[in-house]
Order: structure tokens, then C-alpha cells, then sequence
């Protein structure tokens, strides 16, 4: 297999990391209600009970039915029920009806968990030296796929609980929540050159990251922190979605269609505008990074700013100087904070929206088999963003990782970081 190595190879080290991850995916289901496990908002969304089987079904399929001669699947049907979207795998339950499945339980779902839990150690402990590299590839790609899911099912959760007109908290806002002013805005000057971008080295990444190779960096600016609420309200204020010269055409038509005027999440109340948070309904913090909006709003921002977004080897050569520090979902904010003085929210805080199109690096190569349709089959029509958010994990989180969204997708944590050309 043509695949970077895993990271922690270590046979104690991963086993310890297998249950703190499988841990964190519950602990993170901890303050649902049953109910809540059940609710798909829209198509883009999954329920949380559906994550938590699919996870678990990734491990099912990619390791132990391969790998385990006498495993037995929990349920002969769950193949059909949790694959996402592993055409090789076989048919799959439709992506818009996942909502529709009360059965299993919830209480099944945690048992299908354990199940598979049970089978993971077992291998784990037991799988020969010599197949140990290919096993502890294929299971740290199935913790960084949950991981992924963590931040999937926090993400879907807000969605869902937006959509409810109580609009629930799904935890009470942590007392460390930040009241600080953003520190004003800075531009960092960069010289051009020939630079390298992407993975390389023994620690785990994912296919897309690689190979690692030279790109032609020109002179630019990066400006010191993201658009904040505050800056956005100016961009909105001067009728930015109204004026068709700041839009994609693309953009635009989605624009007309959908009503937009403000980002996602953003209400008026009595003439001041609040926003839903994973904290409930609060009002909005005019120095907190500006989030929930799509690439086509990042877009339209800078052009009316004067600038424009940043390109994703741009980002990748600052975050590679930056210590890996920042707001991701260990603070338990669950929510951008204002930029402190020195601070670049480089990583955390929001996805930063490039103006690189998803596709594939020089050279790149998919993992074989099944595994290919992980990430190499998504490289057309989507935009990378960079850098993390409050709502990813920390050990999830590197230079060179490569998120993708439709330009219109606006309900991951996303922000906007302005660059300009020098
Ligand atoms: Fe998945």
C-alpha cells in the first residue's frame, strides 16, 4: 500500500489511543438527549446515531472482516445501513433517508460499539509482527475518520438544534468565554520563492496530503488574524449582498435563490442580530472571528475589502512556521474566541477558506483498493480550507491537512482570513 505511515506505531501507544478516541466520540454524545441522537436537518447532515455506527462500521469493514477470519458482523445489514459512500463496498442506504432509521436503537448503536470495540483490542493485541505496520496504518486511518466524525457530529448537532425554534443549548457556555476586543488588524509581508508544500515524514496523513512538492510562491500579504463579526456587519451594512459587482456569479445565483443576508445562523431580534451557537442562542460578539459562511461570502468579502482569499500553499508555509496551538475542541468553547494581542489564529478558532480548488497534488496517488474512494474521488467542485477549528480535535490537526467543502457549504465552522498580492 502506498500509504504515509501511521504515526504511533507502537503497539501499547495505539491501543491506548484506539479507546481515548472511541471515549472522546461518546464523551461527546454525553449531553443528548435520546431524541437528539435521531434528527437529520437536511441532507448535508447525519444523525449523531448514524455517526456513531458509521464510524464503527468503518473499522468493521477496513479491518476486521478483512483481517479476522472467524469475525462475525454484528448485523449482516449494517454493511448497507453505515456505508457512506464506498461504491466497491456495495450498494448503501440513501444519504437523505438516514434520518428515517429508528431501528437500531440508540441503545443498539452503543452495543454495535462495543462489539466492535471488543473485536478492535482483540487484534490489536493479537495481530502477528509482521502484519502489524499494515494494521496500525488502517486502524490510526480509522481513528483520524472518527476524529473526522467528531467534529461532523458537533457540526450537524448545532445544525440540528438551530432548526428547532427553542433553539436548544447542547452544553451551558463554559465561564472562560472570552470578552476581549480583536486586536486590529495587521498584514504580515511574505517575499515569494520556491517553496515545498505537503506531507512527508513518518507521522500519520492522509492520502491528499501527498506527495510533498515545490510550489512558486509569489510576493503577498496575509492579514494578521480572521474577519471578525464586526468587520463582516460593515460588509453587510454596505449592502454587500446586494451588489452584484462582489459575487461569483455562482455565488450570486445561490444568493437569490436561498435569500441570503447574513451569514448562517444569524438572526435579528428587536433590531440587534444573535446567532445559534452549540451554547444556544447568544448575541452576536462583534470582535469573535466571522463564521458559518460559504466560500462565495469569503469571496464577495474580500473583493469588497480590496483583497482577496488566501492560496492554500500560502497558508501552508505560515502554519508550518506556527506552534500547533490554538482554540480546537479541548477548550470546550466550542465556539470562535476573539483574537488575543500576538495571537494569529493560525490554527482553530475557523476553517480558513483558500482560493485553491480541491485537487490532486503533482504525482498524487490514492490508497489502493476500497480505501481510494476515501478522499481521491472528492477532487472536483470542492474548496480547501485550512487550519482547524474550535471544534476540531488538536491530534487531529497538522500543517499540511487539506479540508474540503462545497463553495456553498456553510454550516462547517468556516471563517474568512483576507490576503492581498504585493
Ligand atoms: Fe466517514
Amino acid at each position: 500500500m502506498n500509504a504515509p505511515a501511521a504515526g504511533p506505531l507502537n503497539r501499547i501507544d495505539l491501543i491506548a489511543r484506539y479507546r481515548e478516541v472511541r471515549d472522546q466520540t461518546e464523551h461527546l454524545c454525553a449531553p443528548l438527549a435520546t431524541d437528539d441522537y435521531q434528527i437529520q436537518s437536511v441532507l448535508e447532515t447525519s444523525p449523531p446515531k448514524w455517526h456513531l455506527a458509521h464510524v464503527s462500521w468503518f473499522f468493521e469493514t477496513f479491518l476486521l472482516a478483512p483481517q479476522v477470519p472467524d469475525y462475525r458482523p454484528f448485523h449482516p445489514r449494517f454493511e448497507y445501513l453505515f456505508n457512506s459512500y464506498y461504491e466497491s463496498v456495495g450498494s448503501r442506504h440513501p444519504r437523505a433517508q438516514r434520518g428515517l432509521i429508528s431501528r437500531p436503537t440508540v441503545e443498539d448503536v452503543y452495543r454495535y460499539r462495543q462489539h466492535v470495540d471488543d473485536a478492535m483490542l482483540a487484534l490489536m493485541h493479537s495481530v502477528p509482527d509482521a502484519r502489524w505496520d499494515a494494521t496500525a496504518f488502517l486502524a490510526t486511518l480509522g481513528l483520524h475518520h472518527e476524529q473526522q466524525h467528531q467534529e461532523l457530529l458537533l457540526m450537524d448537532i448545532k445544525h440540528n438544534f438551530a432548526a428547532n425554534p427553542l433553539r436548544p443549548a447542547y452544553q451551558r457556555a463554559p465561564s472562560n468565554v472570552s470578552t476581549a476586543v480583536a486586536e486590529r488588524l495587521r498584514w504580515i509581508e511574505r517575499g515569494g520563492g520556491i517553496c515545498e508544500i505537503g506531507h512527508e515524514g513518518s507521522g500519520f496523513a492522509f492520502d491528499n496530503e501527498t506527495p510533498r512538492h515545490t510550489v512558486l510562491l509569489r510576493d503577498h500579504a496575509l492579514a494578521s488574524r480572521p474577519v471578525t463579526n464586526g468587520e463582516y456587519l460593515q460588509f453587510m451594512a454596505s449592502g454587500g449582498y446586494g451588489d452584484a459587482r462582489y459575487w461569483l456569479a455562482d455565488g450570486w445565483a445561490i444568493l437569490r435563490e436561498k435569500g441570503w443576508e447574513a451569514p448562517l445562523y444569524w438572526e435579528q431580534r428587536d433590531g440587534e442580530w444573535w446567532h445559534m451557537t452549540l451554547n444556544g442562542l447568544r448575541p452576536l460578539n462583534t470582535a469573535e472571528p466571522v463564521c458559518h459562511v460559504s466560500f462565495y461570502e469569503a469571496d464577495a468579502y474580500a473583493r469588497w475589502a480590496g483583497k482577496r482569499l488566501p492560496l492554500e500553499e500560502e497558508l501552508e508555509t505560515m502554519l508550518a512556521a506556527e506552534p500547533l496551538e490554538g482554540n480546537f475542541v479541548e477548550s470546550g468553547l466550542l465556539h470562535p474566541r476573539p483574537a488575543a494581542a500576538g495571537d494569529g489564529q493560525w490554527y482553530g478558532d475557523v476553517w480558513e477558506w483558500t482560493r485553491s480548488a480541491y485537487s490532486p497534488y503533482p504525482r498524487f496517488v490514492p490508497l489502493a483498493g476500497s480505501l481510494g474512494e476515501y478522499n481521491g474521488k472528492f477532487m472536483a467542485n470542492q474548496m480547501v480550507l485550512r487550519g482547524g477549528c474550535c471544534v476540531t480535535p488538536r491530534s487531529h490537526m497538522r500543517e499540511s491537512y487539506r479540508n474540503f467543502f462545497y463553495p456553498h457549504d456553510r454550516w462547517p465552522f468556516t471563517g474568512i482570513r483576507l490576503a492581498a498580492d504585493r
